[in-house]
């Protein structure tokens, strides 16, 4: 069976606002309460603290987080580390994949697909870069520590980005960090963690119940004689902390539990009937096209004609299929370069033509001038530049009275773009290069996609 897991981010654009030492200290706690429960935790940040912290002296850790990010399935890059929780190695390489992460899902991708179980947590960088972003979106739940007004104010940020991609904001929560006990006011709000929370929940801000108070001893779990980071379930007992982090956690496992289907889950089917939907809508473009290249009625042998390389397809959607290499470029070059005359096979012109012809994309659109029938035919660079145009009268027959052929580009629209005999309808034919080992890539979403796009342009552009 798949598993997923509920994912929670600790994010903040402040540095120091006690992410870090949250995002693993709450590990440890929901171990220690949960202990058949997996917990897993890594960083998107380039320290090491998750590394220090959970490590087992002597492991031999293979593959990093950096590894997750380039597709390596989650659950085989879980250690197993102390106190029981699972960690993913940090990676320096990830300012590096910073830069070339391309979209904000991908970590929601590959963390539907990773089989990590139980409760994972991601610590992050204080900057809402790319990687950020993929977290926050891959997330059941994002804790966002605020220990001041200048960090609450930063909180915006990320309310923004959920309502700009219409998630629901109820899956952010503030909780009020490194809160000075000390500190009281006069008026409504008597201490910080009120002001704070008062402030938050003006702005719209859903708050955690609990709060995370200063102190000293925790402050100083990071610094001693052995270079370690004590956790403060075992090192800072008798402080409100400690309690705080209990209480917190609970709270946390009463969510895990009451989730059905975490977002990973739910992504994963998004991801199944998405691929099947692909899959449907490549089927239906399949059968759609006509079986043979209708500019020789498939006579030309598949081998020695180069093969499929050109796909059509009317801008109206009404026809579309494949043209094999010959056919096409010498058909083309016949309509751009008025070679009427049948070029032999190893003719410089068709040679040259041929191998250009695989980096332009071509328009064919009958029109009228002056009330007589024309076609126009033109010649685009791949990414939409028009390069060349040519116009041609548009006969059925060629020849006389008494020997009369019918005129191949005649023909061809007719097939693509006839509507009642003699008469076209408004929409003209595009003709793109297609991969001549496998044509029917083009057909796959993407490329697809893409030539919709172009013969959008292309539209525009007539
Ligand atoms: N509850 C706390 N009381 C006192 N100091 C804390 C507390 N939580 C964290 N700190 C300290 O605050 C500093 C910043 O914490 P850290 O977790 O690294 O924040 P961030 O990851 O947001 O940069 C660290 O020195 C840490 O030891
Ligand atoms: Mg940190």
């Amino acid at each position: 069976m798949q598993r997923y897991p509920y994912v929670i981010t600790i994010s903040s654009e402040k540095g120091g606002v006690g992410k870090t030492t949250l995002a693993t200290n709450l590990a440890i706690y929901l171990k220690a309460h949960a202990e058949d429960l997996p917990v897993t935790i890594f960083s998107l940040d380039n320290h090491f603290t998750i590394d220090k912290m959970f490590s087992i002296k002597g492991q031999k850790p293979s593959g990093d987080i950096a590894d997750l990010l380039r597709g390596t399935p989650g659950a085989d890059l879980v250690h197993t580390g102390q106190y029981g929780v699972g960690y993913i190695p940090s990676s320096l390489a990830l300012d590096e994949l910073r830069e070339t992460t391309r979209g904000s899902m991908v970590l929601a991708r590959l963390l539907a697909l990773s089989g990590i179980p139980g409760i994972l947590i991601i610590d992050t960088r204080p900057e809402l870069n790319i990687l950020t972003q993929n977290a926050l979106y891959a997330s059941d739940r994002v804790i966002i520590p605020v220990k001041d007004m200048p960090s609450l104010e930063n909180c915006r940020n990320i309310f923004d980005l959920f309502d700009r991609r219409g998630l629901d904001r109820k899956n952010l929560t503030i909780i009020p960090c490194l809160v000075d006990a000390r500190i009281k006011y006069q008026g409504p709000f008597k201490d910080h963690k009120s002001l704070l929370r008062a402030f938050a929940v003006n702005r719209g801000y859903r708050c955690l119940d609990g709060y995370i108070s200063k102190s000293p001893k925790v402050e100083s779990l990071n610094t001693n004689p052995e270079g370690k980071i004590y956790p403060i379930l075992t090192h800072a007992r008798g402080t409100d902390v400690y309690s705080q982090y209990a209480r917190l956690s609970r709270t946390i496992l009463e969510e895990y539990r009451d989730t059905e289907q975490p977002r990973a889950m739910l992504y994963h089917s998004w991801l199944l009937s998405e691929e099947e939907r692909k899959r449907e809508s490549f089927e239906a473009r399949q059968s759609r096209l006509k079986r043979n290249c209708i500019l020789c009625d498939g006579k030309a042998p598949r081998e020695s004609s180069g093969g499929f390389s050109f796909y059509y397809e009317a801008s109206d959607g009404g026809a579309c299929g494949f043209l094999e290499d010959r056919c096409c470029s010498g058909f083309l070059l016949e309509y751009l370069y008025d070679a009427r005359k049948k070029l032999d096979d190893d003719d410089p012109l068709l040679l040259m033509f041929r191998e250009t012809s695989h980096e332009s994309v071509f328009a064919i659109r009958p029109a009228t001038d002056n009330g007589e029938a024309v076609v126009e035919v033109h010649r685009f660079t791949l990414d939409g530049n028009r390069v060349m145009k040519k116009v041609h009268p548009l006969r059925e027959y060629d020849g006389n009275s008494f020997s009369r052929t019918r005129n191949g580009m005649y023909a061809f629209l007719s097939e693509t773009l006839g509507e009642l005999p003699g008469r076209m309808r408004d929409a003209f034919l595009l003709i793109h290069p297609a991969n001549p080992q496998k044509p029917e890539t083009i057909l796959f979403e993407e490329n697809y996609k893409r030539l919709i796009r172009t013969m959008q342009h292309v539209a525009h552009l007539l």
